[in-house]
């Protein structure tokens, strides 16, 4: 029995080592096991209630296509589309919210923390669980990886499958779980949650003097450089163990403990793992952006796949609530 996954990933911006750590590098190993049926989506939908012009919403749709690919994403084992190429979704969302209480979005954190930071609370950023549960459940995945932030949206898409069951007593929408991803919390340069919205991002694609100036401004106490250091308590030692063997963070480890390694050198070992960690992925980046007329056909070949999906559950819907 093929197990289906889904996934979705906002071209919001360019993508960092907390998006790969946290979401990526798993959705990637998931579609290595044979009875694995991933679906992963660029949910420019959704990144339309933040990114409000042309010319970067094109920009960043190629750049999440080029990163997962160039990532490893396999188009022959996953099926990898752009969320708009399936509209069938919209029509799902709006069957789910003639059934959905306005008490159930009202109790959203994401739209609370989102107009905490200053994004204009529009309908759009409301119904975005709405939108959410209707891209989950129309291709009827078992489970959804994601980061722990997405996992209240997960509960609400349960809810929503099963006031639409209920409400036109079928079985037609699967209850999907959440996959808590295990690199759950990635720090930024400031030690706080590595995010786009506070400009601590180390990006996927930086390299060189670039990369070098992002890592040695990673904050760090001012402990002198002969006394002993707990890496526990270290951000560029929390990297470090994103990047480095298991033998490697050991050794960097005990020189922590034993005094005498500056913050400076940790540093410039944490850089070299980086730059080597990322260095095939940022060559095969370059050769996909010389072609990207395959990085369309591979979208367009999935969204022709996931649309028969979703038209099948679609159809499913409508017969129940008396549409077909
Ligand atoms: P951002 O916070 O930069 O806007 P997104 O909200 O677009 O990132 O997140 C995309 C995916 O990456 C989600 O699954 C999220 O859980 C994961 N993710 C983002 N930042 C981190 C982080 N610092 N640590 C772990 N996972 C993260
Ligand atoms: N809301 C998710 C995020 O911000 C992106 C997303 C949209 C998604 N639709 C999804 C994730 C469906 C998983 C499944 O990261």
């Amino acid at each position: 029995m093929p197990v289906r996954i889904l996934s979705g990933v906002q071209p919001s911006g360019k993508l960092h080592l907390g998006n790969y750590f946290g979401a990526i590098k798993q959705h990637i190993e998931l579609q290595e096991r044979p009875e694995h049926e991933p679906y992963y989506f660029i949910a420019d939908f959704h990144a339309m209630t933040t990114v409000q012009d042309a010319e970067r919403m094109r920009e960043y749709i190629r750049g999440v296509a080029l990163d997962y690919l160039a990532l490893g994403l396999d188009p022959k084992r996953a099926t990898f589309f752009r969320q708009s190429d399936v509209p069938e979704v919209t029509e799902l969302a709006w069957m789910l919210s003639a059934v959905t209480g306005m008490g159930l979005l009202e109790r959203a954190h994401s739209y609370k923390d989102k107009v905490a930071k200053g994004i204009k609370p529009s309908v759009g950023l409301f119904y975005y669980p709405v939108l959410m549960a209707a891209d989950i459940l129309i291709y009827k995945p078992k489970f959804v990886p994601v980061g722990q932030d997405q996992v209240q949206h997960i509960e609400m898409t349960q809810d929503m499958a099963q006031y639409f069951n209920n409400t036109y007593k079928c079985e037609v929408l699967v209850r999907p779980e959440p996959r808590l991803d295990k690199g759950a919390k990635v720090p930024g340069t400031d030690g706080e949650k590595m995010s786009k919205s506070y400009g601590n991002t180390i990006d996927l694609q930086l390299e060189g003097k670039a990369l070098k100036k992002v890592v040695m401004g990673v904050k760090t106490d001012s402990t002198p450089v002969e006394d002993p250091k707990d890496p526990a308590k270290c951000n560029v030692f929390a990297l470090y163990q994103l990047v480095a063997s298991d033998a490697e963070q050991a050794a960097l480890a005990e020189r922590y403990k034993a005094g005498g390694l500056g913050y400076g050198e940790a540093k410039k070992l944490l850089l070299e793992k980086l730059d080597a960690y990322f260095a095939s992925y940022r060559a095969k980046r370059n050769d996909l952006e010389q072609n990207l007329d395959y990085v369309d056909s591979v979208l367009r070949d999935g969204a022709e796949r996931a649309r028969k999906v979703a038209r099948a559950t679609l159809d499913e819907c409508k017969k129940a609530a008396g549409l077909l």
